[in-house]
């Protein structure tokens, strides 16, 4: 008698037959390639991703490339996929292996993550698709699918809880030969959450591991993950500068390195109009165009933006109290990173 296969075995045999095997970072080991592409993954769908990552490749094709490149030239190639402050980590990340591990990224998931953006799960998907180390992914996909197999009801917004469902993902892992296995496992497990475990309708009828898994049989996997807490969102409303010349030059400043669209190219940002007025010179006040107010949802706050217009020539600075910045020309800020709704307004 033959005993019943695991959930990990089973994962890795299923997705075998009807896994994903044509995703362009797949067929690889080099973990410089898997790196890149769980990063854009993070957050950003497998559609946008496959074009992202062929750019990427192409101008980068090392990690070397990637770490000699200039900042600039990292965040314009990374634009339109949001999130910028992982192309910021990956920079920093790209710099530090080649500082520190002579341009070989680390073999253990453990080393993995004290590299800039580098977190648990990210390190599990590398280490253990590239070099079959037997360590447990939990993205929000993974989250999906082992909450509704084993029925757990934790608040995952909890750290304890979210330690927990760690744990008891590491035992899930498959059992039979363990580092051939495990790269299909973690791919597998992936493309379980993302073509039958999904978030709505799940395909159950395509499932493997349908006949044990507790949602299924409580008749509801929807109701999986348990979400509980709530996110407090917030609201900011900010004034931008559209400095603009006859020519369409526009005004653009690098933010800062932290915060809202950190190291991104922007419009000047305001916290109201006064304080707007109080840094342009006051020959300019009645030349200040108020355009339509639009609102842009970040992850936990919602900005309410007020565009600003005015017209200058190349020549002038908009204010003295406006800070460091430059004309940009028509032709080249469309390469800038800029932020999506700026990127709008300045192509309205
Ligand atoms: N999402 C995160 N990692 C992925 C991968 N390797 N393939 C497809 N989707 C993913």
């Amino acid at each position: 008698m033959t005993a019943k296969k695991s959930f990990g075995d089973t994962v890795v045999a299923w997705q075998k037959k009807h896994g994903r095997h044509d995703l362009p970072w797949q067929n690889t080991q080099d973990p410089y390639a898997v790196w890149l592409s769980e990063i854009m993954l993070q957050q950003t769908q497998v559609v946008t991703v496959r074009e992202y990552f062929a750019r990427f490749m192409a101008r980068f094709p090392t990690v070397a490339d990637l770490a000699a490149a200039h900042q600039d030239e990292v965040l314009g190639l990374w634009s339109g996929l949001g999130y910028y402050s992982r192309a910021r980590n990956m920079h920093r990340a790209a710099q530090d292996v080649v500082a520190l591990h002579r341009g070989v990224f680390p073999h253990s998931s453990a080393a993995l993550q004290t590299l800039p953006g580098i977190g648990r799960s990210t390190a599990a998907a590398v280490a253990s698709l590239c070099f079959g180390e037997s360590i447990a992914i939990l993205d929000g996909n993974v989250k999906r699918v082992l909450t509704r197999y084993l029925g757990f009801k934790g608040d995952l917004a909890s750290s304890k809880v979210e330690k927990e469902l760690w744990a008891i993902a590491q035992t899930m892992l498959p059992q039979r030969d363990v580092t051939n296995a495990m790269p299909r496992y973690t791919q597998g497990v992936m493309d379980l959450g993302a073509t039958v475990c999904t978030p709505k309708k799940p395909q159950c009828a395509q499932c493997p591991v349908a006949d044990a898994c507790v949602a299924k049989t409580e008749g509801k996997p929807e109701n999986y993950p348990v979400k509980t807490r709530k996110l407090k969102r917030t609201s900011e409303q900010l004034w931008l500068l559209h400095a603009i010349t006859r020519s369409g030059d526009v005004w653009l400043m690098q933010r800062p390195q932290t915060g809202v669209w950190a190291g991104l190219y922007c419009l000047p940002v305001f916290e109201s109009f006064d304080a707007m007025l109080a840094a342009l010179p006051a020959k300019y006040h009645s030349q200040l165009q108020e355009g339509g107010v639009f609102k842009h949802v970040l992850t936990h706050k919602d900005l309410h933006l007020h565009p600003v217009e005015l017209k200058l020539p190349t020549s002038l600075k908009p204010g003295a109290a406006i800070g460091e910045g430059q004309w940009v020309a028509q032709a080249d800020w469309p390469t800038l990173g800029l932020p999506a709704p700026i990127r709008k307004l300045l192509m309205a």
